[in-house]
């Protein structure tokens, strides 16, 4: 499956009894393997299985300390969700030496590769101070250039009766340290986070520094995040489960991708986004696993898949674009998400004969082999 409909094969541009040549880490043939140009220096035999895209996952919390098990466990008997559980990862990250963080860090994006994932996006917000921000977008970026400050997560406790004060240095000083560290920018706008008129400020102080912005929108509630999102030309408006019309237009009409974690509704017991309502008015969807001891302590994108097939009224083929060129669109990366000759060759051999498996098996273990840039992971 190549993601490459100009080759055929309809939206996913399946190619049966495929083969595909890669030459210095990038795609330089796709097509029937009777086609195929003759001379490989090594080859490998698939031996019918298919053979998709290395899976984008565009949202993913991987620099804190801790875990938070217990607060799943009282959800799981009926508590609901709240923001405030970040605080307490914040004061376990803090309290963290440089080479924990990495421990668990390297562990999770491990995990991540040998459940498929070839790209992952990483954000800070485990800090919140000038220091521990910094910090986190620097153990982030040595695991991936998808590096994204989101100091403005929640406001921390010592500025909990001062919460200007503390947009003001997310947007200034902290914004200064981090900027050299990160690509992207994002805000938690929601009620017990930050409001519109804070998530403006802050995105746009970001997008002056160079950043690019995201939004965490629409996960607990309603609230301004979509329409800021696409009003700033966000790369993408992330969680979106709470939607107005006017949000589903705005999403439609503009260039900002929608990502879907149903890793987060999954572990928070809440109803999942309406994936097809997205779909249907046009919008462009990607699927991330949005991986943080809180709300969705998994790395699986697999089971992200077979969530968003079961209970989002997703089909497998849309499942699988989302979770692979949606995310390289909500990454704006050209160079992965798909097969086409020139992109990056990011590849994942499922031990099934077709993509449908991925959602068909849910919870089995169906990554054969995974490459990157060409090169196997291991
Ligand atoms: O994307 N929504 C905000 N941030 C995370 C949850 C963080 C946490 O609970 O620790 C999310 O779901
Ligand atoms: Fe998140």
């Amino acid at each position: 499956m190549t993601n490459a409909p100009e080759g055929g094969g309809g939206v996913l541009g399946v190619v049966e009894d495929a083969a595909v040549v890669v030459e210095n880490g990038v795609v330089a043939w796709v097509g029937p393997r009777g086609r195929a140009p003759q001379g490989a220096e090594e080859r490998f035999d698939a031996e019918g299985r298919a053979l998709v895209p290395g899976f984008v996952d565009s949202h993913a919390h991987l620099v804190f300390a801790g875990e938070r098990a217990r607060e799943f466990e009282a959800r799981m008997s009926g508590l609901p969700y709240t923001a405030g559980g970040i605080r307490t990862t914040v004061a376990a990250t803090r309290a963290a030496s440089d080479d924990e963080l990495r421990g668990t860090l390297r562990r999770l994006v491990a995990e991540a590769s040998r459940s498929g994932t070839t790209t992952i996006e990483c954000k800070s917000g485990y800090g919140l101070t000038v220091e521990d921000e910094a910090r986190a977008l620097r153990l982030a970026g040595e695991h991936t250039s998808e590096v994204t400050y989101l100091g403005a997560h929640v406001v921390p406790p010592e500025y909990a009766d001062r919460p200007d004060a503390y947009v003001d240095l997310v947007r200034g000083p902290m914004l200064e340290a981090c900027a050299p560290h990160a690509r992207w920018i994002d805000v938690f706008c929601e009620r017990g986070a930050f409001d519109g008129d804070q998530t403006r400020e802050i995105l746009t102080a970001g997008m002056a520094r160079g950043l690019v912005p995201r939004v965490h929108a629409g996960q607990l509630g309603p609230g301004p995040g979509v329409a800021i999102a696409v009003e700033l030309g966000a790369a993408s408006a992330d969680h979106v489960t709470h939607l107005t019309d006017a949000d589903v237009d705005a999403l439609a009409s503009g260039t900002t991708v929608a990502t879907l974690l149903p890793g987060a509704e999954f572990s928070t017991r809440s109803p999942y986004p309406d994936a097809r309502r997205l779909l249907d008015a046009g919008v462009t969807v990607a699927l991330a696993a949005d991986c943080n001891p809180g709300s969705s302590y998994t790395t699986n994108i697999p089971f992200c898949i077979a969530v968003a097939v079961r209970d989002m009224r997703m089909t497998p083929a849309e499942a699988l674009w989302a979770a692979t060129m949606g995310g390289a669109k909500a990454l704006r990366r050209p160079d992965i998400g798909h097969l086409a000759p020139g992109a990056r060759a990011d590849m994942v051999l499922l031990d099934a004969p077709s993509y449908i498996h991925l959602a068909y098996r849910p919870g089995v273990p169906l990554i054969a082999k995974v490459w990157q840039a060409g090169e196997p992971v291991t």
